[in-house]
């Protein structure tokens, strides 16, 4: 893959391009947008046509929300309730890989649609050209995950393209995102915060800024979070996780410095980080993940990868990503 991929859809980050691209979105068109977790899908979020095109683009069900992307905490404020703990997640972290469900405020301009008929949003301000957009546009941008529904995260503007094509007016490029995985999602219940996502921001940083443990909703369901569904960030061959060898016809996504049997006859193998570092894996996943399902391998074998960390968030991601389909996808 070269650095800078030459079609007509995609454009490096610049003046040009993001005048462009405002364009587009306030004429209620649909653009690949960078941020810092993975490229999104942006269309602007008060407009109900824009934000049906997003769903059908994706082929996404349409009772998943979507996140709505802001230039500043002011416009996040008019959109959504914050309490005095989302209040200082947001003063620490943003502009960040970190997403906050609020109660929706009762003149919020986002469309029903971006937001699923919930009574609560999601918003991030997200670092890159999203922000930028936003303030441009002076409105919140909707974007989730530019892929496939239920598929893999891009994380190159090659990758959305490939994933939409057409269905794009436009893809800016900013190379490889610095994080990797989404943002991690985190609600409110009383005072009590719930983890709805891990991602880029781990829990260990979140429960510093908040002085209390971040609740965990995966197990305990203690908040309604529809885009939760098991299969996702799927490839179409199965995944093993936690392998301790690779048979045969099997690609191999490995991590740090391990000797496995069979390694040397996997089709095609991959390591996220040779010396074992969790912030470059979270980097690498993704496009490591497509890399591998573009091998001809009958199966994927993953080794095992810390749970501490960014290594929360990828074992997140492997984990629905090995889930049977038939659970659903989102
Ligand atoms: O890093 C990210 O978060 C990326 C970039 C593009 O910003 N976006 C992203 O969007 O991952 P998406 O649509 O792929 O995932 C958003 C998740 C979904 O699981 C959705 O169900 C959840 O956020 N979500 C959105 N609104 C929600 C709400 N009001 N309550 C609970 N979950 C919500
Ligand atoms: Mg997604």
């Amino acid at each position: 893959m070269s650095d800078k991929p030459d079609h007509a859809l995609i454009a490096q980050v610049g003046e040009k391009s993001l005048a462009e691209a405002a364009d587009l979105l306030s004429r209620g068109k649909l653009v690949g947008v960078p941020t810092e977790t993975v490229y999104g899908l942006a269309a602007d979020a008060t407009n109900g046509e824009a934000v049906a095109g997003i769903f059908e683009a994706k082929g996404r069900p349409s009772f998943n929300p979507l996140i709505c992307h802001v230039t500043d905490y002011e416009m996040a404020n008019r959109l959504g309730e914050f309490n005095d703990i989302a209040k200082r997640l947001a003063e620490a972290f943003w502009p960040g890989p970190l997403t906050l469900v609020l109660n929706k405020r009762a003149d919020c301009p986002v469309h029903e649609l971006a937001t699923a008929g919930l009574a609560t949003l999601a918003v991030r301000m997200p670092t890159g050209p999203m922000g930028e957009l936003s303030a441009r546009l002076k409105k919140p941008i909707a974007a989730p995950s530019a892929n496939l529904s239920g598929q893999i995260s891009a994380t190159s503007a090659l990758a959305v393209l490939e994933d939409l094509g057409e269905k794009v007016s436009l893809i800016l490029d900013h190379g490889a995102p610095s994080v990797g995985v989404e943002s991690t999602i985190v609600g409110f219940r009383g005072d009590d915060t719930v983890l709805l996502r891990p991602g880029g921001l781990s829990p260990e940083d979140i429960e510093k800024v908040t002085d209390r443990p971040l609740l965990n909703n995966i197990d305990d369901k203690v908040i309604n979070a529809p885009g939760m569904l098991t299969s996702h960030y799927a490839p179409d061959m199965p995944v093993r996780l936690n392998v301790d060898r690779v048979l045969p016809g099997e690609a191999l996504l490995a991590f740090g410095d391990v000797a496995l049997n069979g390694a040397e006859t996997a089709v095609k193998s991959i390591n996220l980080s040779p010396t074992g570092n969790l912030i470059e894996a979270a980097q690498k996943l993704f496009a490591a993940m497509r890399n591998l399902n573009a091998s001809g391998a009958n199966g994927l074998a993953v080794v095992p990868i810390p749970n501490v960390g960014l290594g929360i968030a990828i074992n997140d991601r492997l984990s629905r990503a090995a889930a049977p389909k038939d659970a659903g996808h989102g």
